[in-house]
């Protein structure tokens, strides 16, 4: 199965890195929209026209299946997409809600989503969660860790910043964070560290890896997956951050 991935950035290579520990794939074709990120702090028109922008450049490969590995277009631009598109659309927002599901069945449990600010606004994790019962629900725009992780910096004090920035009021960790933008993976150790490990940390990749599993007929691939990147603006750099992230 030949798929593609898409992102506003390099956060997509996130779930590119999960789909290729499951070698689920014999090819995947990634595109991030390097020229316009961050999405993350557009409108909703503006996402949707970016996104069925990228679905024009994907109509030059033959794809079985589009992952749209991105928070933010899954929270705004899915319907749009599936309208004008011949082959499906996954975003990662629903897998999301299901692994939070599967990792934390108490319905009493604290959770907090982590998103850019389009994407909280949006509340799409919480309309998932509160259709399955959740009710203790909190959301945080975690904007700035977007540069950061795009810099580079997984760990220190630019990182802790942040971290304290955003989560010094919090009387105590939550049960679960949805790491609901696909950046955030990248300082998931430092965001677990921040919590003590007293938080269940739900991960876009992983999400969609158990929602591939249960929705789709993939199995792991013996041979390996052929991989292409492409990017809107500065290819090089994108291939540069996919190779060391996903140590190819
Ligand atoms: N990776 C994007 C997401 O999952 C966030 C980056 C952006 O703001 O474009 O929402």
């Amino acid at each position: 199965m030949r798929i593609g991935v898409f992102d506003s950035g390099v956060g997509g290579l996130s779930v590119v890195k999960s789909l290729l520990d499951h070698h689920l794939f014999e090819e995947i074709i990634y595109f991030g929209d390097t020229a316009r990120v961050p999405y993350g702090v557009k409108d909703q028109n503006t996402i949707i026209r970016y996104s069925l922008e990228a679905l024009e450049f994907f109509k030059n490969f033959e794809i079985d299946l589009l992952i749209t590995a991105c928070n933010t277009v899954s929270a705004y631009a899915l319907d749009e997409m599936r309208l004008q598109s011949t082959h499906d659309v996954i975003g990662v927002v629903d897998p999301g809600v299901l692994a939070l599901k599967n990792a934390i069945p108490d319905t009493n449990a604290s959770i907090l989503i982590l998103g850019t600010k389009a994407t909280v606004k949006s509340g799409a994790y919480e309309k998932g969660l509160r259709a399955l019962g959740y009710t203790n629900l909190s959301a945080i725009a975690t904007s700035l860790l977007v540069p950061i992780v795009e810099e580079g910096l997984y760990e220190g004090a630019v990182l802790q910043s942040a971290l304290d920035h955003y989560f010094g009021h919090l009387p105590h960790a939550p049960d679960a964070i949805i790491l609901g933008c696909t950046h955030f993976p990248l300082v998931a150790a430092a965001i677990n560290t921040y919590f003590e490990g007293k938080s269940t940390l739900i991960h876009s990749g992983e999400a969609i890896v158990e929602y591939l599993d249960h929705h789709y007929d993939v199995h792991p691939q013996s041979n390996p997956t052929q991989l292409k990147f492409f990017a809107s603006e500065n290819p090089e750099g994108l291939r540069k951050t996919a190779k060391e992230w996903l140590a190819l």
